[in-house]
């Protein structure tokens, strides 16, 4: 038997102010686009938005649905935009933000389950690490380096062979 121990670092920061300019611009975007979000349902409405290798950006909002599970997630929203306009090019950065409308916007929250499989995929299709800012609509921003860090132990298509 041995035992394994898995740790990863990120930065934290106290606000948008730390930033660097081009980090704080990405996640002014995703605040702001927060307001696309179509959410009735949940009242939380989330922002993504990205620039991409090519010095695009993207941009992607949560839309949920009557029946719930047909609702999507911001950063999947994003990464299918960002695969269909520009197939095969890599996110460099991301930031996610989202507007409680039922509670407090002002601490970092985490993507879902689901998302963190899809950016693992879209990390390793494209060959790029994918730089994650996660905030709200103030307060800490918490700056991650590698999508993969946040799905240890992950399954993927090599699983399968
Ligand atoms: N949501 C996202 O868009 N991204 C996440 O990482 C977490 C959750 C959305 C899904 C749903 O529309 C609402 O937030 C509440 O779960």
């Amino acid at each position: 038997m041995t035992s394994e121990e898995i740790k990863f670092k990120f930065n934290l920061y106290d606000s948008i102010d730390e930033l660097s300019k081009d980090d704080a611009e990405l996640l002014r975007e995703s605040r702001a686009v927060t307001q696309f979000a179509y959410a009735p349902y949940s009242n939380f409405l989330v922002g993504a938005f990205a620039k991409l290798v090519n010095g695009k950006t993207v941009s992607g909002t949560n839309q949920e649905n009557a029946s719930y599970p047909a609702g999507i997630c911001a950063e999947r929203n994003l990464m299918g935009t960002a695969s269909s306009l520009y197939p095969g090019v890599g996110i460099d950065t991301i930031a996610i933000a989202y507007h409680n409308l039922n509670g407090s916007s002002n601490r970092p929250v985490s993507p879902c389950g689901i998302c963190r499989q899809s950016f693992a995929e879209f990390q390793q299709r494209t060959q790029k690490q994918i730089r994650i800012i996660l905030s709200g609509m103030e307060g800490k921003v918490q700056v991650i380096e590698n999508a993969d860090d946040l799905l240890p132990l992950r399954f993927g298509g090599n699983d399968l062979k």
